[in-house]
């Protein structure tokens, strides 16, 4: 059917008009609910853009089931308040985490049915317990009339508006649905939606914006969502629906459904467009249950949605009936639950700890609390940004949150619950273990400990750094030796090391006598080393390979090196600020200096050469650039020649840049080069240059 032009007859129009909303019915079903889109995106807005048209001239035509009607409510100034027709009831939940929880629920169907263990087992349907918020959705002759909250269970919020801008809600069900049809089931937030919703919150919130926050978990943020008074906001907020269960139907004997099962019932809900989750499966008896709840608990994690629990049902509707009801709860169900992934406790302490590297962390002393299926008294506050973020603080009730195996954190504080005004957390600037200086660099997220081998936290890292290949090189000493060694207390500083003996080393668990002497004699070698081998093993922050050579080659003697100011670090070819501030650091450190001087009485030595100045080559200390073909020589030769004369090859030209060798079809460096006046030479000045 083509479009109608504007002035065609309201009947012609009508006609359009509702085959526009089928086909977007059809169209959203299948990219909300089955997650198969099979038009493109642009097509879908083609024909919305045509519906919106058409009913804008004629207004009266617009129905409350159609897409344009998702988006377009008011603002409200509070929610109307709906009486349920049929109670929205809660479940009976059982918190025994072992299989006894589902073992107990069916022994009681059991009993209440008057069941021998001569009867077969119960068929139940098992379902994933969605953790968001119970909405019911009301149909009338298959148009959506009403989406109200359970509230306390006789009387809920009306959230129409807000409901209907979720794509995954049908606004209008096919022919075959009965005249009134309630389907109730969990509004819920999946974990990447969520997690893209705070993003963007955060974003909002460094942008200025004012009354924007960001949500705690999926759940509050979808609680949030439903309780929006403006839809459009509301409508920015992804949501989505699982569909579990009924409210009002139209009676058989007035021409409604006849179901037998809840299974069948969820297979017709599926087919009128509601989703309905695949985790639902069918299962026989009490061993059946608890292998679902086993299964579904380790799924848990890598769902796209929070659950905290499965619920039983049982599955013949008939079998319902005749259970019945206790006060406000089905008999004919129950809730498992796992065990809870967030709990509440009180701060006893902030304590600071410092791992392998450095790396100061403030950690949260808790008083205990089962929480993710264990007993949790510490949790991270990952580093100071978030710490104050968060701005946790000794005595607070903090949210605790342990899903999987990931390690425990403090989600936030409840600020209502804080007594007087406790001191906010500051991160020290020593470190807690050695009293050493932390740092916390620029970008960076971290303080890190500047106590290097002193500190102990940092000791076994340091030591497989010094013994590595491209370090002094202590062959067999593997990451197993030097965590019994340490662990023992055996070594305690680097130089340590040196003094470990054959016997101490025979003691060790799982040593043979051959294999303590190869690592005495390993030792041994170790000993005669290069200067920059040595400074490389120290381990300083930010000093690598290549600084250490430089480092080496510009001072000769490690005692140079050790007491050189900042800025006669900073001369020393590619040795920025934040290389020369950390290695000043590290020697103002007086047990670094000590470390160092032990290790040379233990006899670790190496050739020490001149200081470069005094040093006759003829490029000592400069810094050249490459660019462009040489006649005659390839780069490589070029480069080891410069290096040979003490000289250095960089990448880019700079200021610090000594000389640019320039050959044809040089570019930007000679270019550049010459915008800051470096010296250019051509092969035959540099070959006179190295003579
Ligand atoms: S059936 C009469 N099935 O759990 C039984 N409830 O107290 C009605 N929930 O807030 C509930 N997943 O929103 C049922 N698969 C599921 C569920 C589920 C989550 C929530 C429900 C209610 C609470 C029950």
């Amino acid at each position: 059917m083509t479009t109608p032009d504007l002035f065609a007859p309201d009947d012609a129009v009508a006609r359009r008009l509702a085959d526009l909303r089928q086909t977007l019915h059809t169209w959203a079903h299948q990219y909300y609910v089955l997650d198969e889109p099979s038009v493109p995106d642009a097509e879908y807005d083609r024909l919305f853009k045509e519906l919106q048209t058409l009913e804008g001239s004629r207004p009266h035509l617009i129905t409350p089931d159609s897409p344009t009607q998702r988006v377009g409510g008011k603002p409200l100034d509070a929610f109307a308040q709906v009486r349920h027709a049929v109670p929205m009831l809660s479940i009976r939940t059982e918190t025994d985490t072992t299989a006894a929880g589902a073992e107990n629920f069916d022994a009681r169907m059991r009993r209440e049915l008057g069941l021998s263990d001569a009867d077969p087992a119960i068929e139940y349907m098992a379902e994933p317990k969605f953790d968001g918020l119970a909405m019911n959705l009301r149909y009338e002759h298959g148009v959506l009339v009403q989406a109200a909250t359970r509230g306390d269970g006789e009387t809920g919020e009306d959230v129409t508006q807000n409901i209907r801008t979720m794509g995954q809600i049908p606004l209008r069900l096919p022919p075959d649905a009965p005249a009134v049809l309630e389907v109730r089931g969990e509004v819920y937030m999946r974990r990447d939606d969520f997690e893209a919703l705070n993003t963007r919150q955060r974003q909002k919130i460094a942008a200025g914006a004012k009354g924007e926050k960001t949500f705690v978990n999926p759940r509050n943020a979808a609680a949030g969502a439903v309780r929006q008074l403006d839809p459009a906001v509301a409508a920015q907020r992804p949501l989505s629906f699982f569909a579990y269960g009924l409210g009002e139907v139209t009676a058989p004997e007035q021409g409604g459904p006849r179901w037998d099962t809840h299974q069948v019932l969820l297979a017709s809900l599926k087919s009128w467009g509601f989703p309905v989750c695949a985790l639902v499966k069918q299962a026989q008896g009490a061993a059946k249950l608890v292998a679902y709840y086993e299964s579904i608990g380790r799924q848990r994690e890598t769902l796209g949605f929070d659950i905290d629990g499965v619920v039983y049902k049982v599955n013949n509707l008939a079998l319902q009936r005749q259970l019945g009801f206790v006060t406000r709860e089905p008999r004919w169900a129950v809730a498992h639950k796992f065990p809870a992934q967030e709990m509440l406790t009180t701060v006893l302490a902030i304590d600071v700890q410092v791992g392998r590297t450095g790396k100061l962390t403030p950690v949260a002393k808790l008083a205990p609390v089962f929480v993710g299926g264990v007993t949790v008294t510490n949790a991270t506050l990952h580093n100071e940004d978030e710490a104050r973020r968060k701005d946790v603080r000794v005595g607070d009730t903090v949210v605790v949150r342990r899903a999987g195996d990931v390690i425990p954190e403090v989600v936030s504080v409840l600020l209502d619950k804080r007594q007087g005004n406790p001191e906010p957390f500051t991160m020290p600037h020593i470190c807690p273990v050695c009293g050493s200086v932390a740092l916390r660099e620029e970008d960076e997220a971290d303080y890190r400990c500047t106590g290097g081998l002193f500190c102990s936290a940092q000791r076994k890292q340091a030591i497989l750094h010094f013994a590595q290949r491209r370090a002094v090189e202590v062959e067999g000493l593997g990451e197993k030796l030097v965590d019994q060694l340490v662990d023992a207390g055996i070594i305690h500083t680097l130089p340590d090391l040196y003094r470990l003996g054959l016997s101490a080393l025979a003691n060790l668990d799982r040593m043979a006598d051959k294999s303590a002497q190869n690592i005495v004699d390993a030792l041994q070698k170790s000993k005669q080393t290069t200067l920059p081998r040595f400074l490389f093993g120290l381990g300083i922050r930010h000093v690598g390979e290549a600084t250490a050579k430089e480092l080496a080659r510009h001072f000769g003697q490690l005692d140079a090196i050790m007491d050189a100011s900042e800025e006669q670090l900073l001369e020393v070819a590619d040795i920025g600020p934040v290389v020369a501030h950390s290695i000043r650091t590290f020697f103002d450190q007086p047990h670094n200096r000590e470390v160092v001087e032990q290790l040379r009485a233990c006899g670790i030595s190496w050739p020490e050469g001149s200081p470069a100045e005094r040093v006759s080559t003829p490029l000592s200390g400069k810094t050249l650039v490459l660019t462009g073909t040489l006649p005659t020589l390839a780069r490589e030769d070029a480069k080891a020649l410069i290096e040979a004369a003490g000289g250095k090859v960089a990448g880019s030209v700079s200021k610090k840049t000594d000389y640019v060798v320039a050959g044809a079809e040089a570019g930007s460096k000679l270019a550049k080069a010459l915008e800051l006046g470096v010296p250019v030479l051509d092969e035959v000045a540099l070959k006179q240059i190295l003579l």
